[in-house]
C-alpha cells in the first residue's frame, strides 16, 4: 500500500474525501481518462489531499522510504533537497563531464571572450563548468545552495586541483540575489545552466529568479541560461504512458553518462510538474538501489523565453538549441524545434549597458 494513515484507516476511505483521483504514491502512475489530449496519467497529489496528508500521515516513495510532512514545501510540492545526497552522488556519472565540456566549453569561451570579466555560476552543481572555466583562466565564483552538492563540488575542485584557481565558492539561494539581500550588482557574466531554473515550480517564482539573475548581471554583460526541451519530453512521456513506441530522448550534450539514467516517472498536467528518477543502470553496487529524485517544472514552449525577453528586452535575448543558433523568426524557430527535437535550449541575454 502506498499510503499509510496514522490511525490505520485505509487509503481508499481516506482519499475518497478528496475529489476523484484515489491513490497517491509519488512516482506512481495512475490512469486517468484522456481529456483534450492531456497525458493519461496524473501522479503528484492534489493540493487539498496533500494538505490532509501532510497533517496526518506519510507517503511511501518508490524506493521504500517514507516522505514525511516536512518533505513538502509550503505550496505543497515535494522538496527537491530531500534526497540530494543520492542525487549528488549520481550526478557526475549522469552528466559525463568530459563529453559535456567538449561542446559546452567552446560555446562559453566564445560567449565570454574577455577573461577579465568575472563569471558567477548561480547553480553550479558539482562545478563542472566552473572548474573548466577557472582552468581556462576565468575568474569564476561557483555558487551552489544545496549542501550535498556543495560538499561534492568542493571535493571535486580539490581532486582536480583547481581550488586555488576558483575565485570563490558561495552557497547563496538565488532567491536572495536581489537588491534587498545583495545591494549593488557585483558580478560580471552570470550562468544558470543544466536545466537548473526548472527547480522553481511556479511561474511567478521563475519570473523572480529571472529578475534576480538580471540584477546580478553587470551592465553590458551576459546571462547564459538553459532549459530542457520540455515539450518534447512531455510528448515522449505521454507516448510511453500510452504504450506507444517512444523515440530516444536525447539529453546530450548536457547528460552523457551511460552508468546513470534519468527518466520521467510522473507528470501532473494541473501543476505542470514532472518527477524524474535517476538510478544506476550498470554494475551491482549499493548505489544501484538508491534513487535520486527531482520534481521539476515542465516549461511550456517559450514560457522561460517570455520572461527573459520581458526582463532583458526582446532584442537582447538570443536563442540556441543544443548550442546552435536558432532562426530569428518565431515561426521558423518553432518549426525547427519541432523538426530537430533538440535536447536543450540555451538563451544568451545581454543586459544593456
Ligand atoms: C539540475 S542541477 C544542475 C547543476 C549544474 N548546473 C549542472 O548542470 O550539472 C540544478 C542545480 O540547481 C541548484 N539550485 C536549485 N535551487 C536553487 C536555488 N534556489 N539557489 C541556487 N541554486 C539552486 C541545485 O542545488 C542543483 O545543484
Amino acid at each position: 500500500m502506498a499510503i499509510k494513515t496514522q490511525k490505520g484507516r485505509d487509503l481508499e476511505e481516506f482519499t475518497a474525501r478528496g475529489r476523484g483521483t484515489p491513490s497517491l504514491r509519488v512516482g506512481e502512475l495512475i490512469p486517468e481518462p484522456d481529456s483534450l489530449g492531456e497525458p493519461s496519467t496524473i501522479v503528484l497529489l492534489r493540493k487539498d489531499v496533500r494538505n490532509q496528508l501532510r497533517q496526518t500521515q506519510s507517503i511511501v516513495l518508490p524506493d521504500g522510504t517514507e516522505a514525511s510532512a516536512s518533505q513538502f514545501t509550503e505550496d505543497g510540492n515535494l522538496k527537491n533537497t530531500e534526497n540530494s545526497a543520492t542525487l549528488a552522488e549520481l550526478w557526475e556519472d549522469f552528466v559525463g563531464p568530459e563529453a559535456r565540456l567538449e561542446i559546452v566549453l567552446p560555446f562559453l569561451t566564445e560567449l565570454f571572450p574577455d577573461k577579465a570579466v568575472s563569471i558567477f555560476e548561480s547553480a553550479a552543481g558539482l562545478g563542472i563548468e566552473a572548474a573548466a572555466l577557472a582552468s581556462a583562466g576565468y575568474k569564476v565564483t561557483a555558487n551552489e545552495c544545496d549542501s550535498e552538492f556543495l560538499a561534492l563540488m568542493n571535493a571535486r575542485f580539490t581532486r582536480l586541483e583547481v581550488m586555488g584557481l576558483i575565485e570563490s565558492v558561495e552557497a547563496t539561494n538565488w532567491r536572495d540575489l536581489d537588491n534587498t539581500s545583495r545591494p549593488g550588482a557585483n558580478f560580471g557574466h552570470v550562468m544558470c545552466m543544466g536545466n537548473s531554473i526548472a527547480y522553481e515550480h511556479r511561474d511567478q517564482a521563475i519570473r523572480k529568479i529571472v529578475e534576480n539573475l538580471h540584477y546580478v548581471t553587470a551592465p553590458g554583460q551576459k546571462l547564459a541560461i538553459d532549459e530542457r526541451n520540455w515539450p518534447m519530453i512531455l510528448e515522449n512521456y505521454v507516448k510511453k504512458m500510452k504504450g506507444l513506441p517512444m523515440p530516444h530522448q536525447s539529453g546530450a550534450p548536457m547528460y552523457n553518462g551511460t552508468n546513470v539514467v534519468g527518466d520521467p516517472v510522473a507528470y501532473d498536467p494541473k501543476t505542470k510538474l514532472m518527477t524524474f528518477e535517476y538510478r544506476r543502470a550498470d554494475i551491482e553496487c549499493e548505489m544501484k538501489s538508491k534513487v535520486g529524485r527531482l520534481v521539476m517544472c515542465a516549461f511550456e514552449r517559450d514560457q522561460l523565453l517570455v520572461h527573459l525577453r520581458e526582463v532583458f528586452g526582446r532584442e537582447n535575448v538570443q536563442c540556441f538549441s543544443d548550442f546552435t543558433s536558432l532562426p530569428e523568426k518565431e515561426s521558423d524557430r518553432h518549426q525547427y524545434l519541432g523538426d530537430v527535437k533538440p535536447g536543450f535550449l540555451q538563451y544568451v541575454c545581454t543586459k544593456p549597458a
